[in-house]
């Protein structure tokens, strides 16, 4: 049986290996999907030790904190997680480790799903961290041509604007100066409002009474609707969780993995559905 794996550092809450396995039993494919937790680099390293031994591993999926770490340890990476520097997606082949990123594959298809156009939008991004650079350049395959991005700690939004100023224009805002602006649309990168914290908000809708924006995302699935998203609900805005943008990231990993497997809207509605 052939073996798949999410690697990251806190698994507990994650639905990863039922979306997978799922997708792998419907295609009657003989591998299984499965957790691992490891605590730091040095695991990570015997980890992919392992994985290069292992005849029947064809790939993993990375999350929270690997997501860059992993480069150093893959032989070839694709186009988009050279810009980006960040994968979520390895795949094994000819004992080569090769490394891509669906992340923004995800968001841009839940994006379109929902009818949303960037183009010639104010967009603000909160936060800087992996899950941000994986938006923001869907942003830019999708034709935006600019990005505000606010993060609590600024330096890292100006390093944030370095690794991703080639393609498009980044303007980094400081935290506590993230309601100067107006903006049409406004995703969360952050973690806050996440489980268990889920009393947390990162913006605060109120002084944007008489001009709210047209559509708020939040990257997060747990819960499925954050303190975020129920202000902007009440307001009228519309919203999108983060719930579809993670089956479309494992889609796409499978796609990778398997070939051109074709999982069609059915089984993504269905899998949806179980995780709702
Ligand atoms: P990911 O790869 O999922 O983006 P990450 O790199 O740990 O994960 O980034 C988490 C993001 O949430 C960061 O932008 C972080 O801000 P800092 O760069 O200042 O750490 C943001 N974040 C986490 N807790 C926050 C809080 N209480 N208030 C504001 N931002 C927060």
């Amino acid at each position: 049986m052939k073996k798949l794996f999410l690697i990251g550092k806190s698994l507990k809450h994650s639905i990863s290996p039922f979306i997978h396995n799922r997708i792998l039993s419907e295609f009657e494919i003989d591998a299984i999907y499965s957790n691992l937790e490891l605590s730091d680099t040095e695991e990570l390293k015997e980890f992919v030790e392992m994985v290069k031994k292992d005849k029947d591993v064809v790939g993993f999926n990375i999350t929270i904190p690997y997501k860059e770490d992993i480069l150093k340890f893959c032989d070839e990476v694709s186009e988009d997680v050279r810009i980006i520097k960040a994968a979520n997606t390895v795949k094994k082949e000819d004992g080569k480790l090769l490394a891509y990123n669906t992340d923004w594959i995800g968001f841009k298809k839940s994006l379109e799903d929902r009818g949303v156009d960037v183009k010639d939008k104010k967009i603000l991004v909160l936060g800087s961290g992996g899950a941000a650079k994986a938006c923001i350049y869907g942003l830019y395959r999708m034709g935006a041509k600019e990005v505000f991005v606010a993060n609590r700690t600024y330096e890292k939004a100006e390093r944030l604007k370095e690794v991703l100023q080639d393609i498009l224009k980044i303007l980094p805002i400081e935290w506590l100066r993230r309601y100067e602006f107006k903006y049409d649309i406004i995703i969360n990168t952050t973690s806050v409002g996440m489980f268990p914290n889920i009393e947390n908000n990162p913006f605060d809708f109120e002084i944007y009474e008489q001009s709210p924006p047209v559509f708020v995302y939040d990257m997060i699935y747990n819960p499925l609707k954050t303190a975020f998203l129920k202000e902007a609900e009440k307001r009228g805005i519309k919203t999108e969780n983060g719930l579809k943008m993670l089956v479309y990231q494992a889609v796409e990993a499978e796609k990778i993995w398997f070939g051109d497997i074709d999982i069609v809207s059915n089984l993504i509605a269905e899998i949806l559905n179980q995780c709702e």
